[in-house]
This record gives C-alpha cells, sequence and structure tokens, in this order.
C-alpha cells in the first residue's frame, strides 16, 4: 500500500476499526519486527495524537529497554515489576492507570503524562515486551483502548 495513512474521524471505536486493517497492511509481508514496531508506534500516533507510543523489548529476564516510539525522548531501561511497564510484563496483563500519580512506583519518563496503558507483548510462550501509551490529559484510556491495542499487537510476529 502507499505509506500514506487515512486519517478516520468518529468514536474511539471507529478510528480503531478504520486503524487495524491500516495497520495490518503497513506489516504485511514485512518480516523486520523493529520496521514493523516503527511503523505501528507513528501510526498510532498519527491516528490518535497520543502524548507518547511505543515498545520496551525484554532484554534477558528481568529488564525492558526502550523500542521503536514516537514522542519525547523516554527513559531507557525499566525493571521487572517496576512503573507500569515493569508491571504489566509481571502480571502479563494489561494495565489501564487513569492518573499516573495514583499508580505506586509509576515511573515519570514526562511529567506531563497524565494517563496510561501498557500492553504484554506475547510470542506464544512468554511476555517478550510491552507496549506503552501515555497521555497528558487524565484518565484517556479505556476497554476500548485495551481490547484494540491488545489485538493491534497481535499483529507483531517475533
Ligand atoms: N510510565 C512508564 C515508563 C515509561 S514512559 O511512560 C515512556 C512506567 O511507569 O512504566
Amino acid at each position: 500500500m502507499a505509506e500514506d495513512l487515512q486519517i478516520a474521524k468518529g468514536s474511539k471505536a471507529e478510528q480503531y476499526e478504520a486503524l487495524v486493517p491500516q495497520i495490518a497492511a503497513l506489516l504485511d509481508g514485512e518480516p523486520n519486527l523493529v520496521a514493523n514496531m516503527a511503523n505501528m508506534a507513528a501510526a498510532l500516533k498519527e491516528q490518535f495524537g497520543w502524548w507518547w507510543v511505543g515498545f520496551y523489548l525484554a532484554d534477558g529476564p528481568d529488564e525492558l529497554v526502550l523500542g521503536p516510539f514516537q514522542g519525547p525522548v523516554a527513559c531507557t531501561r525499566i525493571r521487572k515489576g517496576r512503573g507500569v511497564c515493569g508491571s504489566s510484563w509481571a502480571s502479563a496483563s494489561t494495565i489501564i492507570v487513569p492518573d499516573v500519580e495514583q499508580f505506586p512506583g509509576h515511573i515519570a519518563c514526562s511529567s506531563l503524562s497524565r494517563s496510561e496503558i501498557v500492553v504484554p507483548l506475547w510470542n506464544g510462550k512468554e511476555i517478550v515486551g510491552v507496549l506503552d501509551v501515555d497521555s497528558e490529559h487524565l484518565d484517556h484510556f479505556d476497554e476500548t483502548d485495551k481490547q484494540y491495542l491488545e489485538q493491534i499487537v497481535r499483529l507483531l510476529r517475533f
């Protein structure tokens, strides 16, 4: 496909519905994981305008390292169980944080981030990283984001 994203209007679900096939088309036939994570982060950022969206990848058994992302510079390494990202990895579950100040141990890469969602990446055997999305607005993410972001990261092949 042409590398032009069609930006959808409408409800959050309608925006995701328009975006998912476009991301699938962008990834189709491309085996390189870095390229696919980079385009996935860019497509999500372009459609939704979030403050920060990107990946942290497992680097050994206890640490995440920064991967492809869109947004301001961010923390490079996060220990397993630390912050929202390390907690999502440790619990193998998506975590929605309506107010980052209320999340014990939240890692503030940017003081402007107010709410966050983190989705684990599963390779069929284990968690290999997370998708992290930050918003400068409180209470920005909900079950719709969880459902679609979990669907979108399943497009990645590890
Ligand atoms: N807030 C995250 C750290 C990563 S940045 O938001 C990009 C956390 O608590 O894990």
